[in-house]
Parts: C-alpha cells; structure tokens; sequence
C-alpha cells in the first residue's frame, strides 16, 4: 500500500526515520551508573568471541547492498581490533536472495569461514544458510532501486562494530559517542528529508550515482574527488552536471585565499567549466561515521524526482529485478 505517496520509491524514502528507529529497536543499551553504553544484537552475540578471533571480516554483497558496506567499513576498521583465527564472512543483502552474493556464501561454508548474515528478509536463503545474522528490520521494500534498506544495512553494521569492539576499554569513550549518535538518529534523518542536505563520502558518491542510473536512466559516476586530476576532469564541461558533495571545510576552501594553490584552482577548474550543484553538509551529527546515512537521502531524492517527470517508471525501471536470482 502506497499510502498518500505516488511511488513505492518515494514512501520508502520518506519512510526512513521510521525504518531506522526499527532497525535499532531493542538492540542499544542506555546504560547506566555502573554498566556502560552498549549494543546488543541477539543474532550474533552467541558468536561475538569467534568474530572477534578471526583473521579477517569479510564484507559480501552486489549493488546498493556493496555501497552500504563500502560506506560501514571504516568504523569497522577503526573499532575492530587485531585478529587471530580463521575468516569472518559477512552476506549483505536486502532480498537475502542475490545469486552471486549466495554462491560466495556456499564457498565460505565450504571453506569453513563463519558466515554472518544481514538481510532485510526473514526465512530468505541468507537467512537460512548463514551460522548467524542479524535482521535490519527495515519493513518490506517494494520500490526495485533500495532506499530505506541501504541506510538500515549502515546502521547494522555500525552496531556490528560496536558489538565486537564492546571489550576494548581504550575505544570505550568513542563507542559511547556513536552510541548517543544512534540513539538520537531518526530525529536528524527527519531534518535532513526537510532540507536537501550535504554530503561528502565516497560510498555516498557511488551510492547516489547508483540510483540515478537505476531509476532515471541518465549516465552517472561516483568519484572519488581526488582521482577528479586523474581524468574525469578532461570530460568536463558546460555540458556536463557535476553534484559535488562537500564537506564544510572544503566548501569554505572555495576562493579562499588561505587555501592551498593546488586546492584553489582545482575548485576553479571544476567550477568554471561545468554545470555544478553543491551539497554541502545541511545535518551534521556530531559523530562523523553516522554522516553517510544522513547524506545518501538528497541523493536518493535527487534520482527519484526526475526520473517522474522523464516519464519513466520509478518503482520498476527498464531492465532491472529487486533480486538477481540468477547468475
Ligand atoms: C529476535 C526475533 C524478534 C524478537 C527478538 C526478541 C526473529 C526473526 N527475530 O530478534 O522478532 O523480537 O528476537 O529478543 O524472530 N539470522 C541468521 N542469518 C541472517 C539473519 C538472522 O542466521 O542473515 C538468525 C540469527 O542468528 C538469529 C535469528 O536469525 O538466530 C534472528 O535474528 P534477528 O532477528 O536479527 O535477532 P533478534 O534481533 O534477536
Ligand atoms: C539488484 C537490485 O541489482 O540487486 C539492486 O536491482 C540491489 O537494487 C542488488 O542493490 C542487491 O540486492 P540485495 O537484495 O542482495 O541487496
């Protein structure tokens, strides 16, 4: 049921603050005088001590599901400490259906890595074939290009990192930090869908360029802005629409004389010769590894309003599947 919404797309894209209080629901602890901030996901913590063992964490998935690891893998690095057993392999996927995603899991299994799920879909083959998981509880999507799960699938895997770095007393006055963060999140995401927000990531990037080619069939590329010197610059011009998503420090770079010459005229460079919009941030969370959930959400709105008025359809564009189930 659409609701008061013209597109699946649209409702699930709005529907995140909801979604993200769910996919947290009953797994943060508050603490309290003498028992600190915590995280608990019942899915996992049977299996908390060989994940934390393991000689690495691996990260599986295909599309939006790859972004949103892509986009958590930091604050993994950052939290999770030295490593000593065997792999950790973990699926992502919202369907829980994903062919190639499955068949890398039958080559863990068979290779005796612990297999951790994360899936939106309760029953589905992830699910079922993964040691142990964690549901994002994200509700169903319906709309073919993920929204609402991407931000869930973040936000688990940022609880995951907390889960496993929850005996590191040194790292306990960060895991407090980004705890608050998550207590307080779905507020900020309702900002952020009332003003178009600021970004800078690259998972973002790649995140937001996903989606305008999934639903508005236009050609779009996630950069890493450093690599811009390293050729994409050469394709710019008053031609082309460059969304650049800007940090604060670097926005305030723009024309400024304290800058370095390098910076100034890469700035001037792009900005002369194409056509740019900015996001520069709108809702800044005090905790700097949440900000992709919050700056994804202009971007997936930035991909689903053109593609209405380019007549095509949003819910279910040309060529694409919710799940590629085959291979
Ligand atoms: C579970 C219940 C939830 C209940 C809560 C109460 C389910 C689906 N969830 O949530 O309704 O309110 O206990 O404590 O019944 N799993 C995998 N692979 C995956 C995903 C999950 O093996 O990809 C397994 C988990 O290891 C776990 C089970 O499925 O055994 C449920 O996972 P999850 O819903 O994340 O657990 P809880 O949050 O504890
Ligand atoms: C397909 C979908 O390519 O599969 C994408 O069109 C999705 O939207 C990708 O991100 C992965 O799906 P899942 O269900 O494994 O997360």
């Amino acid at each position: 049921n659409k609701g008061k919404y013209e597109h699946y797309m649209q409702k699930e894209i709005h529907e995140q603050p909801e979604s993200l209080g769910t996919t947290r629901r009953g797994r943060l602890i508050r603490g309290g005088s003498c028992k600190a901030k915590s995280v608990m996901l019942g899915g996992i913590k049977d299996h908390l001590k060989t994940v934390r063992c393991s000689r690495r964490i691996v990260f599986i998935g295909c599309g939006t599901s790859y972004n949103a690891a892509l986009a958590a893998r930091p604050i993994l690095e950052e939290l999770s400490g030295p490593n000593l057993q065997e792999d950790t392999a973990v699926f992502v996927s919202q369907s829980g259906e994903t062919a190639d995603t499955l068949q890398a899991l039958e080559y863990a299994l068979e290779n005796g890595a612990l297999c951790v799920g994360i899936t939106n879909t309760v029953g589905s083959a992830i699910a079922r074939n993964t040691h142990c998981g964690v549901h994002i509880n994200a509700g169903a999507e319906i709309g073919v290009a993920s929204t609402k799960a991407y931000t869930s699938q973040i936000i688990v895997m940022a609880m995951l990192a907390l889960a496993i770095a929850d005996d590191t007393i040194s790292k306990q006055p960060r895991r407090e930090a980004i705890i608050d963060g998550l207590f307080d999140f779905p507020n900020k995401v309702r900002e952020s869908l009332l003003v178009f927000g600021r970004g800078y990531n690259y998972a973002t990037a790649l995140e937001g360029a996903l989606k305008v080619i999934e639903v508005a069939l236009m050609h779009s590329e996630g950069i890493l802005a450093g690599e811009m010197r390293h050729g994409p610059l050469a394709f710019v011009d008053g031609s082309l629409y460059l969304l650049l998503l800007l940090p604060l420090m670097m926005l305030a770079s723009v024309g400024n004389p304290t800058t370095s010459r390098s910076q100034r005229s890469f700035d001037c460079d792009v900005f002369k010769r194409g056509c740019c919009i900015c996001l520069s941030q709108w809702v800044v969370l005090q905790v700097d590894c949440l900000q992709p959930v919050i700056n994804v959400i202009p971007l997936q709105l930035l991909a689903y309003h053109p593609t209405g008025l380019r007549g095509l359809n949003v819910d279910q564009p040309r060529n694409l599947a919710k799940s590629v189930t085959t291979q």
